[in-house]
């Protein structure tokens, strides 16, 4: 099968040697940065940055100025290994590229994953600037048979057929729901169901109200491979979406969702999605 290769223990080893090699840190926890956490490796200590096209077998980026990096770092003391700027489905990569940083970071030794993303907010409850704790996922892609796992299963990673109905952790949401007590800010936080579709083009309202009959509550065009790759070769996962825009559910509305404002959302929130993410690694190390 096409790519299928790249995606193998003996492919994704050279590109974790590589990073093992010139690192210091052996980090058990990664984090995918959404859109609005990139600046979060800016405040990592001790911090030790790869471009990802320096790094062998790691996906080549199609985005013109991209500045993607793998960054390791101290986040309150703790180790982590970070991905500033992720691959999407969307730009091209089949989705099993998107998901590789993923097995990178198992090689690597990472057990536990924080993934983020920015996402449309479907239910009514939600607002701009809301964060949602990730309990479930419909991966609209998989309906299709376009999963990330799709070609010869790697045992070396996990099963054929791997599980999905406990992919994100019920200790972990518990421990974010008590981080969010702390940092007082509950109102604006809630837990619920993330659907990935591929993009680029955002939903009609049709579509909208449609992943709402189907008890979606927050839709985005990111994470749900990454998520199937990492429970498939057994990582604890912990996700969060924020919610960037409220999708237009009525026909005659004049307004449309647009990337400038999922920008400004998230960087109106940064240092409210920094703090949750420093203070949930923290208490993964444990
Ligand atoms: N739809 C899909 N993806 C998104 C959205 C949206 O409304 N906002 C941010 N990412």
């Amino acid at each position: 099968l096409p790519g299928e290769a790249a995606f193998d223990y003996n492919t994704i080893s050279i590109s974790a040697n590589y990073l093992l090699e010139r690192t210091k840190h052996r980090p058990s926890i990664g984090i995918v940065c959404g859109s609005g956490l990139g600046s979060l490796v800016d405040h990592l200590k001790e911090r030790e940055a790869f471009p990802y096209e320096k790094i062998p077998n790691f996906p080549v980026s199609t985005v013109a100025g991209h500045d993607g990096q793998v960054v390791f770092g101290l986040l309150n003391g703790v180790p982590v290994m970070c991905m500033k700027g992720r691959f999407h489905s969307y730009e091209g990569y089949p989705l099993w590229k998107t998901a590789m940083p993923i097995r990178v970071m198992k090689l690597v030794g990472v057990n536990s994953v924080i993934v983020t993303n920015a996402a449309g907010g479907i239910n009514d409850k939600y607002h701009v600037g809301d964060v949602m704790l990730i309990k479930d996922h419909i991966n609209i892609p998989g309906f299709a048979g376009n999963s990330p796992l799709v070609g010869k299963n790697d045992e070396n990673f996990g099963p054929r057929f791997p599980g999905m109905s406990n992919a994100y952790d019920k200790q972990l949401r518990q421990e974010a729901k008590n981080v969010v007590k702390e940092m007082g800010i509950e109102e604006s936080v809630h837990e619920g169901v993330y659907v990935m579709l591929g993009g680029p083009s955002y939903e009609t309202v049709a579509e909208l109200r449609l992943l709402r009959l189907l008890g979606a509550d927050a839709v985005g065009m990111s994470t749900v491979a990454e998520v199937v790759v990492a429970r498939h070769c057994g990582m604890r996962v912990f996700a969060f979406s924020l919610v960037t825009n409220k999708c237009i559910m009525e026909w005659d509305s004049d307004e449309e969702a647009n990337h400038e404002e999922v920008i400004a959302a998230a960087n109106a929130r940064k240092h409210h999605l920094q703090e949750l993410v420093g203070r949930m690694a923290a208490r993964m190390a444990q």
